[in-house]
């Protein structure tokens, strides 16, 4: 079964070189328009997508995406295996590799997807962590260059945890494909210093840039494309009051979308709450891309798993 070739997985959104990230998406809008133009599952062979989080749209996307690439997607939840007794993922990751060609995992921290990446046969791919939500910024990105016809040097700002998943995956994401990235928070919510660093270095090999402010007028102002997500991440539950109340001035309202550029197009990866971090008349107005977001995350990640399973030789 194996090709002899170093397994290649998809944890963080800088496993993928800018090159590769473009491919991707070159074909993600491909299978945007001729869904069953690929079939590299045929058999059907199995893709296993493990979720220790609630989820709708990376059920819906992966379940989908795997049958229409003629696959079989085994969708397992933790509560219904030996996780909450403590087997390990690297047995896990033993077991469940010898029997399909593909992993997709949601889970806690990074640490749980890399320990399965190692144990592992076969690609593992980040369905979300606590630190990163790539497959989500694959889609965002597919669905920006949809609206613009390009990625490279338009200027994207992220509102609200700049601490979070989605912030992190923006950076590393973002810089990649040479946007000017920008992580408009509070203070005591900006991103990690060292996904800060590590983007600002892929920044200054595509031409992008990255900013992190407080400010949100200088956050907001010409802005392509406006970004936010939930300001309470699954697994900061009991938190919500204190957060709300520092991230309030952040929401994705009209005022942000006028000191923006003009055409500016809004995105939230869902679910979002309407009348916290993004005003109703924004989520369902006329910039609003966010449904055409969720249902790139077919495109988008069934082309990430047909480039990796290329790579694998599979
Ligand atoms: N955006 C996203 O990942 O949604 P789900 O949590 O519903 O999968
Ligand atoms: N930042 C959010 C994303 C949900 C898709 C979370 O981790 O809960």
């Amino acid at each position: 079964m194996s090709s002899g070739r170093p397994v290649r997985h998809f944890l963080r959104d800088d496993d993928l070189s800018p090159a590769e990230q473009a491919q991707v998406l070159d074909l993600a809008a491909e299978l945007a328009t001729d869904r069953f133009a690929r079939q590299p599952l045929a058999g059907p062979q199995s893709v296993a997508v493990l979720f220790d989080k609630p989820s709708l749209r990376t059920r819906v996307s992966f379940s989908v995406g795997v049958a229409e690439l003629g696959g079989y997607p085994l969708v397992i939840d933790a509560g219904g295996t030996h996780a909450g007794r403590g087997e390990p993922v690297e047995d896990v990751a033993r077991v469940v590799s010898r029997q399909v060609v593909a992993i997709a995992w949601r889970t806690f921290g990074q640490d749980r997807v890399a320990a399965m990446a190692a144990a592992s046969r076969v690609p593992v791919v980040n369905a979300l962590t606590d630190q990163f939500h790539p497959c989500q910024v694959l889609a965002d990105l597919l669905t920006i260059k949809q609206a613009y016809g390009r990625l490279a040097g338009l200027t994207l700002t992220f509102l609200g945890d700049g601490s979070s998943n989605m912030a992190h995956s923006y950076l590393l994401g973002g810089a990649t494909a040479g946007l000017h990235v920008r992580i408009c928070a509070p203070e005591a919510y900006w991103p990690s210093t060292d996904v800060v660093a590590t983007a600002v270095s892929i920044a200054g090999r595509t031409g992008g840039s990255v900013h992190v402010t407080a400010d949100v007028k200088m956050g907001c102002t010409d802005a392509d494309v406006l970004a936010t997500d939930v300001w309470t991440s699954m697994g900061h539950e009991g938190q919500e009051g204190a957060r709300s109340e520092v991230m309030l001035q952040y929401s994705l309202d009209a005022g942000k979308l006028a000191v923006a550029s003009e055409g500016c197009r809004v995105l939230h990866c869902l679910p979002a709450h309407r009348g916290e971090e993004i005003a109703a008349e924004v989520i369902d107005g006329p910039a609003s891309l966010v449904f055409e977001q969720a249902e790139n995350r077919l495109h988008a990640q069934k082309a990430l798993l047909c480039f990796l399973l290329e790579q694998a030789g599979t």
